[in-house]
């Protein structure tokens, strides 16, 4: 199949869907819902038009194209990863059997799931997201905010395209869901817990795009591996737009932390609110919520659901293929995070099986390791002592092992009473988010950028950093 885009349809495409007219038909009827959807729930900035990428070629090279473009009038489209031919089935009980090209039917029901709860995170942080532009603290970010956004639209027809092309009139019908739940609402929330929250402020964004974003990536890298070939090319493909939406968190909290480091130097204080900045404590307090919410996205510590999404080859681990195993896992074990009897965080051997949400939150925090190191390179080249750090698996859980107890950021379990009096030293109070909120002030001046935060090492796509990335209506 040839990777080339083509735009001279009304939904771009590499999927030769000229060559399937009911199904064309199909998506072109949803295709006005969806727009319907962006006018209502995406952002509310009025904009011109925006300097965004869009895909043009899914191969190694060149696939982005950057150009000012009305944002109402950006190519969503459908792109998958290119076929490989004699793709076999990486692990599990069918492992070495050719990829399928069709559900089969005795996995339709969950597979059906597993596309219905990754879709509806993508349109639920567009909707989270959209009062943001109201207060950008600079034209670049506006611009990172709307890309981000685009392409988390995008990532909605990824999945919506799976569901109308394999999943028949059910798979019709959850599209059409899909539009229908908003997160937040009473009657009809999002899926997952973490994707009803709004997103207030900037720093959250920028936490909310390293945090839990980061778990998206990881998702995605499971369904990269899956036997089913089309999700498993809709995944890759994802994921290099994601890289982006990382590029977006890693770099936000950086440009946060050089920004608090500059005025802790220069007015040789902790205290930098008064300076315009966010105290280090506060980014540390939100680091905390960010991180310990995205634990819990990757569910209990065992489950034999994704044991058997694992056997039935829906789900793969992380780096699947790389794995140094037989990839079927019947016999091994794994130490997954556990209470321990004397009410302490510990661990206990677990089938590895039933322990894959372990091994994949353990790939997770290893990376967060890495955004963290990051950030105390910056404060120690500033000359600052203080340093961040992950909190313990078990602190502010809400789901698996550790939900039914409180735990000090050192792991250390400690009763609902001293939790309390000690939480606002952990987690931020309503004073950390009204300061953080009040310096959110928009600045839409090319080239200018907001009190708290430092400018960015290079602009977008090799322009400075002041450029007209946006032009507001
Ligand atoms: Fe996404
Ligand atoms: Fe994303």
């Amino acid at each position: 199949m040839s990777p080339a885009i083509d735009y001279g349809e009304k939904i771009p495409n590499n999927v030769d869907l000229a060559g399937d007219r009911r199904l064309q038909r199909a998506l072109e009827s949803w295709q006005p819902n969806f727009l319907q959807w962006w006018k209502e729930m995406g952002p509310v900035v009025p904009t011109r038009d925006v300097y965004l990428r869009t895909a043009v070629d899914v191969g190694r090279d060149g696939w982005a194209h950057f150009a000012h473009v009305p944002m109402d009038q950006y190519r969503w489209g459908i792109f998958l990863a290119e076929r490989r031919g004699d793709r076999r089935i990486a692990f599990g009980a069918h492992q070495g059997e050719p990829a399928w090209q069709q559900v089969p039917g005795e996995y339709r029901a969950e597979l059906r799931r597993l596309l219905v709860v990754q879709g509806d995170t993508e349109p639920a942080s567009v909707e989270q997201q959209r009062r943001l532009g109201l207060t950008a603290p600079s034209l670049y970010d506006l611009r990172n905010l709307f890309q981000v956004n685009v392409e988390e639209g995008r990532h909605l027809w990824a999945m919506v395209y799976l569901l109308h092309a394999h999943f028949g009139r059910e798979g019709r019908e959850e599209a059409e869901e899909l539009l229908h739940r908003n997160s937040g609402s009473a009657e009809a929330p999002r899926i997952l817990g973490a994707f009803n929250e709004e997103t207030p402020d900037w720093l959250s964004f920028f936490m909310f795009t390293y945090f839990t974003d980061r778990d998206g990536k990881y998702q995605l890298g499971t369904l990269k591996e899956s036997a089913f070939d089309p999700l498993a090319r809709t995944c890759d493909f994802m994921l290099k737009e994601e890289a982006h939406h990382m590029f977006v968190g890693t770099t936000g909290v950086d440009r946060v932390v050089e920004r608090t480091a500059r005025l802790m130097v220069e007015h040789d204080t902790d205290d930098v609110g008064p300076h315009g900045g966010i105290p280090l404590d506060v980014i540390q307090k939100y680091l905390n919520f960010h991180y310990s919410v995205s634990l819990d996205l990757f569910g209990g510590e065992t489950s034999t659901n994704v044991a058997n999404y694992y056997t039935a080859g829906l789900k793969g681990r992380w780096g699947e293929e790389g794995r140094d195993d037989d990839h079927r896992l019947t016999d091994a074990t794994i130490e997954v995070d556990a209470l321990g009897e004397d009410g302490t965080v510990g661990r206990v051997e677990a089938p590895a099986l039933v322990g894959l949400n372990t091994d994949l939150r353990r790939q997770y925090i290893a990376d967060c390791e890495k955004g963290v190191a990051r950030w105390n390179r910056v404060l120690e080249q500033a000359g600052v002592t203080g340093r961040l750090r992950l909190p313990s698996v078990a602190f502010n859980r809400r789901v698996g092992a550790f939900a039914a107890v409180e735990a000090t950021p050192d792991g250390r379990v400690v009763g609902a009473d001293e939790f309390e009096r000690c939480k606002d030293a952990w987690l931020p109070t309503g004073a950390d988010r009204e300061h953080v909120r009040s310096l959110m002030q928009p600045v839409y001046e090319e080239g200018r950028i907001a009190s708290w935060l430092a400018p960015p090492k290079q602009g977008i796509d090799g322009k400075p950093f002041a450029f007209d990335y946006v032009h507001l209506a």
